[in-house]
Formats: C-alpha cells, sequence, structure tokens
C-alpha cells in the first residue's frame, strides 16, 4: 500500500539516510532552455501570463530551477516565487524504481539570493521566495503533493530530488491519495507497456503543473485550484506517438478516477481568453487522442499479475469495452471527446470521498513504492 506515503518524504530512519547523502546541487537558470534534457524536443509548454512563446512573462516572479541532485540535473520546474507554488514540473520517463526510504525535505537555497548551490534541507521556519516545509506542518487538509512523483523517479537519486517543496503544492489529502495517485499509477503503467523508444528504452515525457487558486496556506502558500498532467512518448508497439492529459479539482469529494482527456480538451481548459494553453506545441504529439484504449489490456495485466490477491483487480478507469483492446486503427477515435464515458460513473460521488478506496490497489508491475502505512496527519514529519 502506498498511497498515504506518496507525500512523506521524511520517514523515521530517513534522517540516518541523510548523513549519507552528499551535497545536494540545484541550479536556478535564467531561461528554459537553459536546462535540457526534460521537455519533448526542447519544446516549452505555452502557459498565458506565465511563459507565453517561449518568454517568462515577469522574470522576478517565476524563476526556472533546474533541479540538480548529486550533480546531474533531473528534471525542471518553473517556480512561481508570489505564490511560492511551482507552475509547472516536467521531466522525462525513463521507469521507475521500487524505493521507499525518503530523504528529509528540501529548499531551493538560489531563490534566496545566496550563491550556495547545494539544494538544502529545509531548516529555516520560513523563506523569503518560497515555501518553507514549516507552511506545511500541522494542516489536517493538505499535504504536500508532488508534481514530479516520486515514483516516477528511474533511480534513487532521481526520487530525492522530487522531495524538493519547490516540486511540491498544497494537495487535498483524499484526492492527493484517490484519484490523483490512480491517475499517476495508470499513466505510469501506459508509459512503461507503450512509450517504449526505438532503442527499446522506456522514455516518455511528462509535465505537471498547478493552477494556483485563492486561497493560502499559512497566509503563504497557494493553494492551486486544480492540478493537470499531461504527456506524450514515441510508442514502438503503436508505431506512433500517443498522449493523453489529466487533470482535477483540488477538492474532497472528487471522482475516484479523473477523465483520461486529449491534449486538446486540456489546452481548452486552461486557455484563458485569446492566449492559448498548450503543452507539446509544435511536436507530433496527437491533440485529439487519448490512451484510454489501452486500460482494458493494462488492467488485464495487472488481474494476471495480482491473480492472487482478492482484491479489486482494476487499476485504470474501467472502460466500457472491457474484454478486448480497441483496435488501433490509422484514424484518431471518432469521438474524441468521450473515450471514457463512464470514469465518473464507477464511482457515484456520495458524501465519502472514495467509498472503495482499498480496492484498486496499485502495485503492479511496476515499481511503485508499496510503502507501509504511515499515519495520514503531518505526524511523520519532525
Ligand atoms: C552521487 O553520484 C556518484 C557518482 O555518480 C555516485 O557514486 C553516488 O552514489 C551518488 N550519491 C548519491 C547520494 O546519490
Ligand atoms: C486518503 O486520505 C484520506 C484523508 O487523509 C483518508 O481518509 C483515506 O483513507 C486515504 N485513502 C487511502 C487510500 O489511503
Ligand atoms: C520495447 O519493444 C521491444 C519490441 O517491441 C521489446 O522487445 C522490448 O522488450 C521493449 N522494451 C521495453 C523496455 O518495454
Ligand atoms: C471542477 O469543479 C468545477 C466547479 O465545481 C466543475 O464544474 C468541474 O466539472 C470540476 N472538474 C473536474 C475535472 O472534476
Ligand atoms: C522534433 O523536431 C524536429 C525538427 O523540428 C521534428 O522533425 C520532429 O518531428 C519533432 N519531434 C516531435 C516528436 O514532434
Amino acid at each position: 500500500m502506498m498511497s498515504p506515503l506518496k507525500m512523506w518524504c521524511l520517514l523515521p530512519f530517513a534522517v540516518l539516510l541523510l548523513l549519507s547523502i552528499t551535497p545536494t546541487e540545484t541550479e536556478v537558470v535564467n531561461e528554459m532552455s537553459d536546462c535540457e534534457g526534460f521537455l519533448l524536443n526542447e519544446t516549452l509548454p505555452n502557459i498565458p501570463g506565465v511563459l507565453e512563446h517561449g518568454n517568462i512573462q515577469d522574470q522576478n516572479r517565476y524563476k526556472v530551477i533546474c533541479q540538480t541532485y548529486n550533480d546531474t540535473r533531473r528534471f525542471v520546474t518553473l517556480y512561481d516565487t508570489n505564490n511560492k507554488i511551482p507552475v509547472f514540473s516536467a521531466y522525462k520517463y525513463r521507469g521507475g524504481q521500487k524505493e521507499r526510504k525518503r530523504p528529509p525535505w528540501m529548499i531551493e537555497p538560489q531563490l534566496e539570493d545566496t550563491n550556495d548551490k547545494n539544494m538544502q534541507k529545509s531548516n529555516k521556519p520560513a523563506y523569503q521566495h518560497q515555501a518553507s516545509n514549516e507552511d506545511y506542518k500541522k494542516n489536517s487538509d493538505y499535504n504536500r503533493g508532488h508534481l514530479f512523483p516520486w515514483s516516477y523517479g528511474f533511480e534513487r537519486s532521481d526520487k530525492i530530488s522530487t522531495c524538493t517543496l519547490t516540486n511540491i503544492v498544497p494537495q487535498v489529502n483524499s484526492f492527493n491519495n484517490g484519484s490523483w495517485q490512480n491517475m499517476e499509477n495508470c499513466v505510469k503503467c501506459v508509459l512503461e507497456k507503450y512509450c517504449n523508444n526505438s532503442n527499446g528504452k522506456i522514455e516518455g515525457y511528462v509535465v505537471t503543473g498547478a493552477k494556483p487558486g485563492t486561497f493560502k496556506i499559512k497566509e503563504k502558500v497557494n493553494i492551486p485550484s486544480m492540478l493537470w498532467s499531461a504527456f506524450c512518448c514515441y510508442s514502438q508497439i503503436e508505431k506512433k506517438w500517443i498522449a493523453s492529459a489529466h487533470w482535477g479539482n483540488n477538492t474532497k469529494y472528487g471522482p475516484k478516477y479523473l477523465e483520461t482527456k486529449t491534449l486538446e480538451e486540456l489546452q481548452q481548459e486552461l486557455s484563458t481568453g485569446n492566449k492559448r494553453f498548450q503543452v507539446f506545441p509544435g511536436t507530433q504529439c496527437p491533440l485529439k487522442e487519448t490512451v484510454a484504449k489501452y486500460y482494458p489490456e493494462i488492467n488485464e495485466d495487472f488481474k494476471i499479475k495480482n491473480k492472487n490477491k482478492k482484491k479489486e483487480t482494476k487499476f485504470c478507469p474501467p472502460q466500457p469495452t472491457t474484454t478486448s483492446p480497441q483496435p488501433t486503427t490509422t484514424s484518431p477515435q471518432p469521438t474524441t471527446t468521450s473515450p471514457q464515458p463512464t470514469t465518473t460513473s464507477p464511482q457515484p460521488t456520495t458524501t465519502s470521498p472514495q467509498p472503495t478506496t482499498t480496492s484498486p490497489q496499485p502495485t503492479t508491475t511496476s515499481p511503485q513504492p508499496t510503502l507501509k502505512r504511515v499515519p495520514a496527519s503531518d505526524a511523520p514529519q519532525h
């Protein structure tokens, strides 16, 4: 059971672990293009008012953090120093090993006018340009939600690097460990099964962001109103580029599964006025298709791997056609807007957020950190 731990980066024994960690490095750079390797074709997302046509609209407010750990760049974040949350984190998925030990939460020293490149443990009550670990403590409604997920880190060092608060937003507990986590797990399976590049290696590009809301925690850190995520990759098996998008409100009582949407639908959701939002502009990523047609197969794999377990075997959102995956024809799905009409239905949205939370436990194939339970409160942090 991995769920509750996803957002705890500090387990009791992690303190010991810290002793063995060599200094970490992070770099605040001027342009997104100074941090290569994490965006598909090095193409920048287009985010109205923030990052338009490759230009950061307010250089004092939005900072590019080339998230570096142990002298290696791991992923890139565009950080909003006013709201003290990331705008998005982007990374190249290469597979994610199982790993449980969490490091302490860290911060980005270079945002605080120091030249120290080393990512540091968050050890001050407050910082001027970013959130501190204190800001997240003693909050029963929101926990620390990763944009670049812990479970997506390729190796341990990549995972550790996700535990910087510059990659974190205040996320409603039940959203983080509910529909959002189901989505992360499902997409991870898609990435591993379908995103196989021409070298036979797993390679997928993921961009995950947060839309700022109107409330703050500790009168300081913005609580995003919604989180979104999109991925795109070349699929050797399918001989084409595949992509999908997801988003969900950062509220209690959401659905059990997020609907799998097209890139175009995400674009529509986040465009403002005549300013267009785009995740992978100018690439071959399909705008009108989703990967929902692969879910029956993924759920089937999952079922086989877990046949000895009594738990419910659904994992990705249940699809109308459960037996056979839809034939992948050359033409895009005719009805792009409704690839999975039943996503919301399996959960009759009652008063309780997740009536069947225990059932679709992930654990599959994959390197999901199958962790022991940790109290679902702020307690484990020091
Ligand atoms: C840092 O990188 C070096 C060289 O790649 C490696 O030997 C070492 O284990 C890494 N340390 C950590 C804490 O990841
Ligand atoms: C998710 O978090 C909520 C609130 O902390 C908790 O009630 C629920 O049991 C958790 N669900 C899972 C699957 O861990
Ligand atoms: C990638 O695809 C090739 C051929 O389709 C297959 O042999 C290989 O095992 C796949 N690799 C991964 C990592 O899935
Ligand atoms: C988010 O909340 C809004 C307003 O309540 C609602 O219209 C919308 O459908 C919700 N979106 C999702 C993805 O649940
Ligand atoms: C990356 O850019 C090159 C050159 O513009 C283009 O030919 C290629 O199709 C692009 N790749 C994707 C995945 O869009």
